[in-house]
């Protein structure tokens, strides 16, 4: 069984430790919070359960007893091929956290960032062990969303980005590559276009905050939970992407272009939307909305697994 060492248990490093425990990995927990990380075995055993009830694993007690905890964040490296960090989005904590991880762990594991906007240069530039470091950016909860976005600093190795994808694909992530680094990677640069013009269109009384989602959860969406966006404009032109672009691309060309300005993020654009959306949820509310969500996340990610695929070759 290989080892996976897990820095952090809050949303994301639980999420990760059910993907490497139900793939059979020998996953070791650490936290720097004592009682959050008492409390992550019982609560990530729990998420193996709901994956059981929709298929999705077959033996849940099972997985749940390859999960242990560490004694320190030495002790948490000790054997890993790789180490998920999922600590505080904010790069001093990075900072920290890279340097006691690439002193403790054996040269060869793997020092991976769950870091959803800052790229691993930022806080690796200065280690012995800069080249095993990179970023493997999950979208929450990745025990049900599968894409991992791989993005290396300039200098990490190009082999231990090849490794870090065979290891997330053998325990059944999706893996892209991000070939130069940027903020945000890809997937929230994308996320941040389409939220800057939904915030734009409530914010300005186009559209109700209810209706807008309806166009992305009835709409977009039901494509993109199955393909990409290049891959749906390919079947929207009998001639494929080419023709899509001679017919539509000067008009998509004049809906975007007006610029993302700071009034769309501003304090008064973001309480019209959220105004328009309707009282905020009480903590009780997010919590057993989050538990229906991963449920009918679970239940998408079976259908998915079984249905068949279109394969272009
Ligand atoms: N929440 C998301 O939607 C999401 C999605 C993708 C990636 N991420 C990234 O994953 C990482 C973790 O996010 P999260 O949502 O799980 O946060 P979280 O707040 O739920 O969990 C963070 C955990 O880190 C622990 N911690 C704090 N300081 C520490 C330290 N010095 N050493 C060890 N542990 C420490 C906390 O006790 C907590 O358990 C962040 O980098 C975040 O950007 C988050």
């Amino acid at each position: 069984m290989p080892t996976v060492g897990i820095l952090g248990v809050g949303l994301i490093g639980r999420a990760w430790a059910n993907v490497f425990a139900r793939a059979d990995w020998d996953v070791v927990l650490w936290d720097a919070n004592e009682e959050a990380l008492a409390r992550a075995p019982q609560l990530i055993a729990d998420s193996l359960e709901d994956l059981a009830r929709h298929g999705l694993v077959d033996d849940a007690p099972g997985k749940a007893s390859n999960i242990r905890t560490a004694s320190s964040l030495a002790a948490m490296t000790d054997g890993a091929s790789l180490i998920q960090e999922s600590g505080p989005e904010r790069v001093e904590v990075k900072l920290d956290l890279f340097a006691q991880l690439d002193a403790a762990a054996a040269p060869d594991t793997i020092l991976a960032s769950s870091s959803s906007a800052i790229v691993a240069s930022r806080f690796t530039e200065e280690l012995a062990g800069r080249g095993r470091c990179l970023i493997a950016h999950p979208v929450n909860p990745p025990h049900v969303v599968p894409i991992v976005e791989l993005c290396g600093a300039p200098w990490t190795d190009a082999a231990a980005v090849a490794r870090a994808r065979e290891i997330y694909d053998s325990v059944g992530q999706t893996t892209i590559e991000v070939k130069k680094e940027v903020d945000g990677f890809i997937l929230n640069r994308m996320q941040a276009v389409l939220l800057a013009e939904a915030f734009r269109l409530v914010g300005q009384g186009y559209v109700t905050a209810e209706d807008l989602d309806k166009t992305i959860k009835d709409g977009l969406g039901r494509r993109w939970s199955f393909m990409g966006p290049v891959e749906t404009i390919e079947l929207n032109a009998p001639g494929g992407i080419m023709d899509y672009c001679e017919r539509y691309g000067e008009t998509l060309l004049g809906l975007s272009r007006e610029p993302v300005t700071e009034e769309i993020w501003d304090r008064a654009n973001c309480q019209r939307v959220a105004d328009s959306w309707g009282a905020a949820p009480t903590a009780d509310q997010v919590a057993e909305k989050t538990v229906w969500r991963d449920s009918r996340l679970a239940g998408l990610a079976a259908h998915l697994r079984d249905a068949p695929r279109y394969d272009k070759d």
